[in-house]
């Protein structure tokens, strides 16, 4: 099949590769010279893992090539991708689909024959439609083009693997037609028994939404019980591993810390409630601005309690960050919880070392004034605090003994609840988490614990 990938960002790079590999002719098409420029020699701009590997194959094989012309992708393209990007407006709610608009709007008068236009950036409900309307508008007479939508769920860091062996695929129809067409795109996982969803273009809309709500809501949930664990010395990782047993909760998305950030969670759920709103049904998902909310209190009590753990200012501080992007094996930096803590903690006085390993370039572009050092111990050097904030692995194997010597301080705020807290503690540090008691526990008391959940406690049926 003869594939064009629109919009060659995060999603459209890797939707392209991914769609190449599985032995389909694609072109992918961008504004971007340079971005075109470096993806044809088969160079990968962004940082995600395996993408280099499979685009270096499918650019070399043939099957991939790049371009910067939308009357070449309309010549080209049996099925066309829509993937740029719906960024939040300025008024920090709504959607922007001003690029998507452009998409149609540039293609649909070039297009011949038959052909199928199908979106994957996240919309609000109703898009499909309006897009549908104005693609029979613009379409050039005698032909036959259909819009679809196919929302996409890839998470960063596993974008390659979410798109080869997706958990589902949705599509959103008006057609049998559409419908078989996406069936031929998508065959090699459907005979790998990937579940395909097919359905209206406005439930598939609606999924990618209340996915992204449902999963910021389990995260603010848990973030909601670690500070009821505050409150109690109670251990949040405990609990949630403990809620995490049953089957109808599950333990993903339940770690609670420094809370959601990047360039979907925070600015789906907003679009999303914008768009109930605008529909009349705001009120059914008014929680969602209190799951916002939740998760901006965590980047706050982050804040305090650090500024808490050197003495009740920041002044004159020196304060190591470890970590700057809004999750691990990612250079994005788009919404960081990370960065808006070091961001904060600067504004208040404190001289901030920031280490990433792969975001100090993103970083130093929004927040510029910070010292970046790109090794860990020099970063640490002499400061009254660390702050780990992105849980990266590579953090998880410092050896708090060899990095005590040249911290003196010895304090370790761990607002991601990923480091070994008993390990750090016997190296002689003082280490506080969110929702985590100050202390361990006594050995004595956790000998009690180990006894009781080895009893059968005898709670058999009836
Ligand atoms: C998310 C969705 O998972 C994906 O399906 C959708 O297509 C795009 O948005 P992504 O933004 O890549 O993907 O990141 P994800 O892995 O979902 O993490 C989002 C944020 O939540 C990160 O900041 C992460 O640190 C945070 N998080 C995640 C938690 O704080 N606790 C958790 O238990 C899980």
């Amino acid at each position: 099949m003869r594939v064009t990938v629109i919009g060659t960002g995060y999603l459209g790079a890797v939707h392209a590769a991914c769609m190449a590999d599985i032995g389909h002719e694609v072109l992918g098409v961008d504004i971007d010279v340079e971005k075109i420029t470096a993806l044809g020699e088969g160079r990968v701009p962004i940082h995600e893992p395996g993408l280099q590997e499979i685009l270096g194959r499918t650019v070399a094989s043939g099957r991939l090539r790049f371009s910067t012309s939308l009357s070449e992708a309309a010549e080209f393209g049996d099925v066309h991708f829509v993937c740029v990007s719906t960024p939040q407006r300025r008024d920090g709610l709504s959607c922007d689909l001003r690029a998507v608009d452009a998409v149609v709007d540039g293609l649909a008068p070039r297009l011949r024959g038959r052909c199928l236009i199908v979106g994957k950036s996240t919309v609000p409900a109703g898009t499909t439609a309006r897009l549908a309307a104005r693609v029979q508008e613009l379409a050039p007479e005698g032909t036959n083009v259909e819009v679809a939508w196919n929302p996409e769920f890839l998470r960063e860091g596993y974008a390659v693997q979410d798109t080869l062996r997706p958990e589902r695929l949705v599509v959103g129809v008006m057609s049998q037609r559409a419908d078989q067409i996406l069936r031929e795109v998508y065959a090699p996982m459907l005979s790998d028994g990937v579940p395909y969803i097919s359905t209206d273009p406005a439930t598939a809309e609606l999924v990618k939404g209340a996915a992204n709500s449902f999963l910021a809501t389990k995260i603010s949930f848990i973030n909601a019980m670690a500070e009821v664990c505050d409150a109690t010395g109670a251990d949040v990782t405990t609990l949630a591993d403990a809620l995490g047993y049953d089957s109808r909760i599950g333990r993903r998305f339940l770690s609670a810390g420094l809370g959601f950030g990047g360039g979907c969670l925070p600015k789906d759920i907003r679009a999303f409630t914008a768009r109930a709103d605008e529909l009349g049904v705001g009120g059914a998902v008014s929680f969602l601005h209190e799951i916002d909310e939740i998760n901006s209190r965590q980047r706050q009590r982050t804040v305090d309690i650090a500024r808490d753990m050197v003495g009740g200012g920041f002044v004159g501080r020196r304060i190591a960050v470890l970590g700057a992007t809004f999750k691990p094996d990612s250079d994005d930096v788009r919404d960081s919880p990370a960065l808006a803590v070091a961001g904060a903690i600067h504004r208040e006085g404190a001289d901030v070392r920031l280490h990433d390993p792969e975001g100090m370039d993103n970083a130093r572009a929004v927040l510029p004034m910070l010292d970046y050092v790109h090794d860990v111990k020099k970063a640490c050097l002499g400061v009254d605090l660390i702050l780990h904030l992105t849980e990266w692995a590579d953090y998880r194997r410092i050896d708090p003994a060899a990095l005590a010597v040249v911290t003196p301080a010895r304090k370790i705020l761990d607002a991601r609840n990923a480091l070994d807290a008993s390990l750090w503690r016997s190296a002689g540090w003082t280490l506080r988490a969110l929702g985590r008691p100050t202390a361990p526990a006594l050995p004595s008391q956790q000998a009690a614990v180990d006894q009781v959940t080895s009893v059968d406690l005898g709670c058999g049926p009836g």
